[in-house]
């Protein structure tokens, strides 16, 4: 079996966090296997992927093609518009990458071509060599993004599975893609020795330019890229609404690490909103952290705040892996993770009200923190391993090598 993966970015976000993983897993699981990465830029992906003996090759996106956006195209007239407009400045470099893609996958001839993002889903499609069958990864909802789903849906005939990383997602997947390629609904896996209870802890409070909060402050932190759905708004809200007698801080771990500009937040942004609501020093801004685990290890409670249905959620996995109590946003993907009150809290994606009163819960309550920790953990350890995400994929590799 030869495999080869085609990812749009080198930078690590969830998709890509998921994608090692999922390499690991399969070369635990089918160490005789060739698995091949083409990246379309450099970044930390690389050397992490090459360090699992998996070889990389960076074939970087002309610019124009590297700016157009990927996921974050909304439904509004003025972001189709500058998409429209960008993708046809990105036409003729799109031809260009095109052709060079094709050559090199038919040179590496290999079995099936597994993609992890909506340009390299179109181009995968495109480019693939006869005799090669196609796998599109979903990690998000095509369904909520106009030009994803056209563009999809007119490329859907040269796809031949999709793997989606929830029910949720994968439902979404069958509307856009219809029923004629195969949805399956694979979870992510996490890295369960690097995210565990035991390890280094970040020193959050010197990372945000804080004074140490001492131990009896509860630390409550957002860990997300800096999409803007992934709720820091309601985030800081939530923690304007605590009563200023709770011992607690409120951390934002994170920054933007996606080129595509438009659906991110800003920091300074994000600091007004802090300062408007007198937050001073109950909250801290980190800035991007190398290291999650070890954040999530400093934090009590790590928060998901997601505004929008949340397709898998690896940040809620990877913080039950470290047995911490987690309270979730409860929309999509992410309530097939969670039991609210048996391995974590969840709330109403939006509702800061909720949001608060969570966490307010959680302060008063040493135990509830341990034991939604502590189930947590038992959660990762049963579905979010390498070894169970490689074992479902084996199946659908198999399935097209032999029919191609
Ligand atoms: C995307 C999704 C996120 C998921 C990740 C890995 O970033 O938005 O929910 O956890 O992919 O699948």
């Amino acid at each position: 079996m030869s495999i080869v993966f085609l990812s749009p970015t080198g930078k690590v976000g969830g998709a890509e966090a998921a994608l090692h993983e999922m390499l690991a897993g399969l070369r635990e699981q089918h160490p005789s296997w060739s698995l091949r990465l083409i990246v379309a830029s450099d970044g930390p992906l690389v050397a992490r992927v090459e360090a699992l003996g998996v070889p990389v090759d960076i074939l970087p996106f002309p610019d124009a093609l590297a700016r157009v956006g990927d996921w974050s195209v909304g439904e509004g007239v003025w972001a189709r518009t500058v998409f429209g407009a960008r993708s046809l400045g990105a036409g003729p470099a799109a031809l260009r990458y095109l052709r060079q893609l094709r050559r090199r996958l038919h040179a590496l001839t290999p079995s099936v071509i597994h993609t992890n993002g909506l340009k390299m889903h179109l181009l995968g499609a495109w480019a693939r060599p006869r005799g090669a069958g196609l796998v599109w990864h979903f990690h998000d909802y095509a369904g909520r993004r106009a030009i994803a789903r056209t563009l999809l849906r007119r490329s859907v005939h040269k796809c031949d599975a999709i793997v989606a990383n929830s029910r949720s997602v994968a439902e979404d997947a069958q509307r856009v893609c219809g029923t004629r390629v195969k949805t399956h609904s694979v979870w992510n896996a996490v890295d369960l020795d690097r995210f565990s209870p035991s390890g280094p802890r970040l020193d959050l409070d010197a990372l945000a330019g804080l004074p140490p909060a001492g131990d009896d402050v509860l630390r409550v932190g957002l860990v997300a890229t800096f999409a803007r759905w992934k709720g820091h708004e309601t985030f800081l809200n939530a923690l304007g609404l605590l009563p200023t007698s709770l011992r607690v801080r409120g951390y934002v771990v994170g920054g933007p690490i996606y080129e595509t500009s438009g659906g991110q937040v800003a920091l300074r942004d994000l600091r007004s909103c802090a300062e408007a609501l007198g937050l001073g020093a109950r909250v801290g801004f980190t800035g991007f952290v190398e290291d999650a685990s070890a954040a999530m290890r400093a934090l009590d409670v790590v928060v998901h705040a997601s505004t929008d249905p949340e397709p898998f959620g690896l940040v809620i996995a990877e913080a039950m892996a470290c047995g911490k109590a987690v309270v979730a946003s409860g929309a999509g993907g992410a309530i097939e993770l969670t039991e609210s009150g048996t391995n974590a809290l969840t709330h109403d994606p939006g509702d800061a009200r909720a949001l608060a009163h969570r966490i307010e819960t959680l302060a008063a309550d040493a135990g509830l923190r341990h034991r939604l920790g502590s189930a947590g953990r038992a959660t990762a350890e049963q579905c979010f391993t390498r070894a169970r995400m490689a074992l479902e994929l084996t199946p659908i590799y198999q399935e097209l090598a032999h029919a191609h």
